[in-house]
């Protein structure tokens, strides 16, 4: 292995606390702890003057507007996220840096490498594709993609023209497809005729198909990744390629104002429905950037791998925009981590000289189950910043990722952050530290948030809260849910008012102002870093007409953070049986797919309800969790408890 020097030191006075060192000070773009003193006395000036750095067709008028609910950034202000991805690098002569680097699953195919240039030229000739199709500004475009280029590409297409994209993660189901294409009115569909997972080719059309059946959808794109044997239909579906081959290169990027509706991103709230989250042009650019620069430090000539998915807003923010507006290398990898074995993500860093790592717990305890030889059979020194996201993140895979990953030389950044903020909001950053496991950190510069007790008073150290961000609100933070600016209100602001934005996150911080995130206080599980709402699963179990009544509830596990258990009331006269079970598993993978398979289910006879008939979800939590049930006096039919607890096999 290469030598790499230690850029992190272990705190002598406290355990699990390290520093950067002065080299990794010396490195970064941040290492005076000033600048958060700075940015907090002044948000606004601090934003408005790191908002400079992007390209501007015209400045703002007014950097922020306060209104309530209502808040605005870079009032009058025109830009464009992909002038600032692409144009940008080439003007400054940086065109033939590599933009993308992508790896396919297969080994035997040959890895991609996209320059800056050649993205350029291949998003304008799919902006121009698309607008031959009847797509113009504010039109909604779906997007339902695998991790090929041609997502990067079509979200900088759309980007460019001011069309919102809303992407859909490839493995949600055509019913999840077509819930979240109607609510945003798309009219064109980009999906792909497959793409390859564990070596299988995987049958997208197919499932686009049915997705936009029923919806506004006129136009399905398709990129072809597998033979191209995929049956089009007339007069709707046309193919990627010969689109691109007739449109013209050239395609100006539209100057668009700040708070123009740059993408909606469909997330799990409280209840069964999906909402679209609604993300800006100008704030979300700038928060994006920066936040890409600062926290994984990146300098030209970098190569950042983030694992997610592009369906996800970290791969919108940290797969494609970020990094792409900061003009380093984005590497994206097709495939599975287990392919063809478990030391494929070592390989690859190997391989493709990665510098910056952002993954996710999840996936880093199911690594460490396979065992320390895979990573240590690659060199993994050009590794210099890892970051983790998702979930809150466990002492040993943190020790892992540092000693194993890291080397003990590179900072762990646990970035907090949500569908809803758009881009990174609490951790601390590589030049100024410290780093500790199961702590994200500070507020970003020029974010405040605090922990707040239920009556909206800032808790003492070491006291368990909520995590609440204040105004003025960071320029990314989402505008509202399409359509629905009253379950916005509801969800967000009631708790503390329209001053403090309730994240929905239990936390505490220490004595160093470290909040250390405890995860969800709601009805969301976080399902191998897939948010999910327990309601989600029930209204999908509830469509199979087998079941009379079902209450889902989230359990701890080892590798996937957490599961859902669902307890199903079976109709009159059906017996539970193993058929039954399966069944049940087949409705969930058709309404959701497979991120919604819940890990257990329970068939009861009844469940604990209140005396106004609400299911009692705590109890039933508690159960599962075999933790003390609480009081059962007020319960409806207290004896169902006792049935329960030796379903479950609670020991108390
Ligand atoms: C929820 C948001 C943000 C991109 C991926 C998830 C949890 C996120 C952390 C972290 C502890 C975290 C929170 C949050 N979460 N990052 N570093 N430590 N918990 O986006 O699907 O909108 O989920 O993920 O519970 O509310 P999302």
């Amino acid at each position: 292995m290469a030598e790499a020097k230690k850029w992190v030191m272990k705190d002598p006075k406290r355990e699990n606390v390290f520093w950067p060192t002065a080299e990794l000070k010396k490195q970064a773009w941040v290492s005076d702890e000033a600048i958060y003193k700075k940015a907090a006395a002044d948000p606004v000036a601090f934003w408005s003057q790191q908002a400079e750095e992007l390209h501007w067709f015209k400045k703002w008028d007014k950097a922020y507007d306060p209104a309530p609910y209502a808040y605005k950034w870079f009032i009058g202000g025109k830009t464009n996220l992909s002038y600032n991805s692409l144009d940008r690098h080439i003007q400054a002569g940086h065109g033939d840096r590599v933009a993308i680097i992508w790896e396919p699953e297969p080994v035997e195919e040959k890895a991609l490498h996209i320059t800056y240039k050649e993205l350029h030229e291949r998003v304008c000739r799919f902006a121009n594709g698309l607008k031959s199709l009847g797509v113009k500004k504010g039109d909604r475009v779906g997007i339902y993609l695998p991790m090929i280029p041609e997502a990067v590409v079509a979200m900088q297409a759309c980007a460019r023209i001011g069309a919102p994209h809303s992407v859909v993660f490839s493995a949600f189901s055509p019913e999840s497809l077509r819930d979240r294409l109607d609510d945003a009115g798309a009219k064109v569909l980009i999906t792909a005729d497959g793409y390859y997972r564990r070596g299988k080719p995987i049958d997208l059309k197919k499932a686009a198909e049915q997705g936009a059946e029923g919806t506004k959808v006129e136009k399905i794109v398709v990129v072809k990744r597998l033979d191209g044997s995929a049956s089009m239909k007339a007069g709707r579906d046309v193919w990627y390629h010969d689109l691109v081959a007739k449109a013209s290169a050239d395609c100006a990027a539209e100057p668009l104002d700040a708070e123009h509706l740059s993408f909606l991103l469909y997330t799990s709230g409280t209840t069964g429905k999906p909402k679209g989250i609604m993300h800006t042009t100008g704030g979300y650019a700038v928060q994006s950037y920066l936040t890409a620069k600062w926290n994984f430090d990146l300098h030209p000539g970098d190569i950042f791998w983030c694992t997610a998915d592009v369906g996800w807003v970290t791969g919108h923010t940290y797969i494609n925009y970020g990094p792409l507006m900061n003009g380093v290398t984005t590497f994206m990898y097709e495939g599975s981590p287990d392919m063809p074995d478990y030391g494929r993500m070592w390989a690859i860093v190997q391989k493709h000289k990665i510098t910056q790592l952002y993954t996710a717990p999840t996936l880093i305890r199911m690594l460490i189950k396979q065992g320390d030889e895979w990573p240590a059979k690659y060199d993994l020194s050009t590794l210099r910043v890892l970051g983790t996201v998702g979930e809150p993140i466990n002492v040993d895979a943190w020790m892992w990722y540092f000693e194993k990953i890291g080397g003990e030389r590179c900072p762990i950044i646990d970035t907090w952050w949500q569908t809803e903020t758009g881009a990174n909001m609490v951790n601390n950053l590589p030049g100024v530290g410290p780093f500790i496991p199961t702590v994200a950190g500070r507020g970003f510069p020029g974010i405040i948030g605090d922990i707040l007790d239920s009556g909206g008073q800032p808790t003492k150290v070491g006291e368990g809260g909520y995590l609440a961000i204040y105004a003025p609100f960071p320029p990314s933070l989402t505008r509202g849910i399409y359509g629905d600016m009253d379950r916005f209100k509801n969800q967000y602001f009631s708790d503390y008012g329209p001053e403090r934005y309730f994240t929905s996150d239990g936390a505490r911080k220490d004595d160093m102002g470290n909040f250390r995130i405890t995860g969800r206080v709601d009805d969301v599980m976080n399902v191998a870093g897939h948010r999910l709402a327990t309601a989600e699963v029930e209204s999908a179990l509830a469509q199979n007409d087998k079941v009379s009544e079902v209450a889902v509830v989230s359990k701890p596990h080892d590798l996937k953070g957490e599961v859902p258990v669902a307890f199903v009331l079976l109709r009159k006269g059906i017996e539970p049986s193993e058929e039954i079970r399966k069944d049940l598993l087949a409705t969930v993978n058709r309404v959701i797919g497979p991120t919604g398979r819940p890990e257990e289910i329970i068939f009861a006879h009844d469940v604990p309800k209140t005396r106004s008939g609400k299911i009692m979800r705590r109890i039933l939590k508690s159960l599962v969790r075999d933790e003390p049930v609480g009081d059962l006096t007020t319960l409806l039919n207290p004896e169902t408890v006792d049935e329960l607890k030796k379903a479950v096999g609670y020991k108390g």
